[in-house]
């Protein structure tokens, strides 16, 4: 395994499948040990292309599989007494936090659906609590550790929804979730930075995951790739890149920025 972050410990939310196990799983392979944090550890189950990804029966057997460190921890984070917990539990188990990944989240409902003037509220709460409270409940306890530490790497996770409305109007719920998520990381990082933490956000595009690509298939994969200046869908590993580049020391005068990691999306 290469050092760049032996010795770090890291928290990935929402790691149980998806996008979210391919952070946890490369920041192990640079040597950290790792806090793999769902709702639900099996969460891969349900999607057929997560579940012949497993290797383990989860994301954290996978990394001790690899001869890392790795904490399983089942707990929903849109619960701010459960995000504390597992913040208290990472700290028990590795004595300090060096790198949070924000990534629990997603979207629910039509893609259409949810236009501004004809939201869903019972979808627009589930998606706020999925997306921005889960973020909110993890950083606070995280940044009260980094504080303490005089070190630290929040990477909170948005989208390109959140920078710009889809042509149609639709999915407002998300993109306003996805919106506060950019503006609440960059309060922390005006706040946090005297203390030597940084806080940035990773905007992905349209990524192949197990939930997405047979949606995306239905779709056409021509049709979701024309307006991509790369014509292709992006890949874990594409964002994964990314994480590396803000949980290392290459990011050091890094700081409430958004790095979008779309392929050139436009429209
Ligand atoms: N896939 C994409 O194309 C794409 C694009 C832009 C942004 N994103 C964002 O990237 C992140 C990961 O996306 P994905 O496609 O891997 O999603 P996914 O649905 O496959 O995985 C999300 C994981 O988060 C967990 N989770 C959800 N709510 C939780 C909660 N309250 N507490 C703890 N865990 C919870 C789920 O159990 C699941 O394992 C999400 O925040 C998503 O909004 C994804």
């Amino acid at each position: 395994m290469s050092a760049k972050l032996a010795g770090h410990v890291a928290i990935v939310t929402g790691a149980g499948r998806g996008i979210g196990r391919g952070y946890a799983l490369r920041l192990a392979r640079l040597g950290a040990a790792v806090a793999v944090v769902d709702r639900d550890l099996r969460s891969y189950e349900e999607f057929a292309a997560d579940r012949e990804l497993m290797t383990a029966a989860g994301t954290a057997e996978e990394i001790e599989a690899l001869g890392g460190r790795a904490l399983a921890i089942e707990a929903d984070l849109s619960d701010a007494r459960s995000a504390s917990q597992m913040v208290g539990q990472v700290m028990d188990a590795f004595g300090g936090i060096d790198v949070c990944v924000c990534n629990a989240g997603g979207g629910t409902g039509e893609l259409s659906g949810n236009t501004a003037s004809r939201l869903d509220l019972d979808q627009l709460t589930t998606v706020f609590d999925r997306n921005l409270l889960t973020t909110v409940n993890t950083c606070m306890p995280v940044a009260e550790v980094m504080r303490g530490q005089h070190s630290g790497k929040i990477v909170n996770v948005s989208s390109v929804s959140g920078l710009e409305p889809r042509s149609d109007g639709g999915y407002t719920h998300y993109a306003v979730a996805k919106a506060a998520i950019i503006m609440y990381t960059q309060c922390l990082a005006q706040e946090l930075g005297p203390e030597g933490v940084t806080a940035n956000v990773i905007a992905p595009g349209a990524i192949g995951t197990g939930r997405l690509l047979p949606k995306m298939r239905q779709q056409g994969l021509d049709e979701v790739t024309r307006g991509i200046a790369l014509r292709r869908l992006g890949t874990v590993e594409d964002c994964a890149g990314v994480i590396e580049f803000l949980a290392t020391n290459q990011s050091d005068y890094v700081t409430g920025q958004v790095i979008r990691v779309d392929g050139g999306l436009r429209g």
